[in-house]
């Protein structure tokens, strides 16, 4: 545990509220997506339910945002992510007994779904479509293979996302574009707000920096006739203050920060924490990312790294999550 100063200025009130009107100006000129009512719906219901019933809640963002280009898009920019920290996350926060709300990424890993992703592209190679066997009669489609390692861990993760998806546990609702996912990131802060201290937000996604603002964006597809194309890009409003003090201000927060630079890593850390007030951020170093990653509060820094080859680092760093929240909650007013 290597100490840092813990002795930094919180974030202001004014400051706050002068990114909430910036950050409002851009969600009111940007367009919804077509599920955002519906998802609404089910997130407030599934916090409501589990609220009740005396569960822990997470929401937990996961995957890279992309920003388009043109408002009808054909082309965009996109922040790099698998996905795969957010899906691991959401795992193990499944077996510890927490409700979880995923906003992730179209298309990038999914919780338990992600071991099959591996199989078709990596453990099974190219031969994974041989494993598939079609019954003429029923149409229905059997994944046979041999009994191997690959095989035993997708089918241990098909039972554990039967049974947690049976249990209702776990609500996965997605974004594209980084208008999506603000929209939904507000509304995911709203509905969870009502869970008080028993709600972590794990804010794993990878949120673009640059965008081109609503007003200033293309309608049709960029013509190429006109030569090269420069682009000026504006700076994103920024969110984690407001989602913190105004959205869900009673909640556990953990944001996420990555480098690829080791030496301004943990003062980007800090910063996040001085700036927005996060309860922790876990560091992280883009290659060695699933081996190493730094827990920075205002107490300090903890590594954690993999404790055995097989064990994935996201399985420590859950505990310790959890371990955080669990102390919050018991320190957090009684209502
Ligand atoms: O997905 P993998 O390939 O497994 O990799 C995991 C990861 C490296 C993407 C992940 O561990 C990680 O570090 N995610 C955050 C990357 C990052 O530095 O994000 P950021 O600088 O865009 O944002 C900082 C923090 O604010 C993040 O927690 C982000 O989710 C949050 N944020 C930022 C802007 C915004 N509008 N809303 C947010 O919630």
């Amino acid at each position: 545990m290597a100490e840092t100063d813990g002795s930094a200025p919180r974030v202001s009130a004014a400051e706050v509220q002068a990114q909430a009107e910036i950050l409002q100006k851009y969600l009111d000129a940007t367009e919804a997506p077509a599920d955002l009512d519906d998802d609404r719906v089910r997130v407030s219901a599934f916090v409501a339910k589990h609220h009740n019933e005396g569960r822990k809640i997470a929401v937990v963002t996961s995957g890279g945002t992309a920003v388009n280009l043109e408002k009808r898009a054909v082309r965009f920019i996109d922040n790099f992510s698998t996905g795969r920290r957010g899906a691991a996350t959401v795992e193990h926060l499944l077996e510890r007994g927490y409700a979880v709300v995923m906003l992730s990424r179209q298309g990038s890993a999914a919780p338990f779904a992600r071991t099959l992703q591996d199989a078709t592209s990596t453990a099974f190679d190219s031969k994974f479509m041989d494993c598939l066997v079609v019954d003429e009669a029923t149409g229905a489609v059997r994944i046979e293979c041999k009994a191997d390692t690959a095989a035993a861990s997708l089918v241990q993760a098909i039972r554990e996302h039967q049974s947690f998806t049976k249990n209702g546990m776990l609500l996965h609702i997605s974004f594209k574009y980084l208008s999506d996912y603000m929209l939904k990131l507000r509304m995911c802060g709203e509905c969870a707000a009502p869970a008080g201290p028993s709600a972590i937000f794990i804010l794993a996604a990878a949120v673009s920096d640059f965008h081109i603002p609503p007003d200033q964006m293309a309608e049709h597809k960029i013509q190429s006739r006109s030569g090269p194309l420069s682009l000026d890009l504006s700076q994103v409003p920024k969110a984690l203050g407001v989602l913190r003090f105004h959205w869900a201000p009673h909640s556990f927060f953990v944001s996420f920060k990555l480098e690829t630079d080791h030496d301004i890593l943990i003062s980007k850390a800090q910063q996040s924490i001085e700036k927005y007030d996060m309860h922790m951020v876990v560091a992280n170093e883009l290659l060695s990312r699933y081996k190493r990653i730094s827990l920075v509060t205002r107490a300090g820094e903890t590594i954690v790294t993999k404790r055995s080859e097989e064990e994935e680092v996201e399985i420590p760093m859950v505990e310790a999550l959890c371990a955080a929240h669990a102390q919050f909650c018991s320190d957090a007013p009684k209502a």
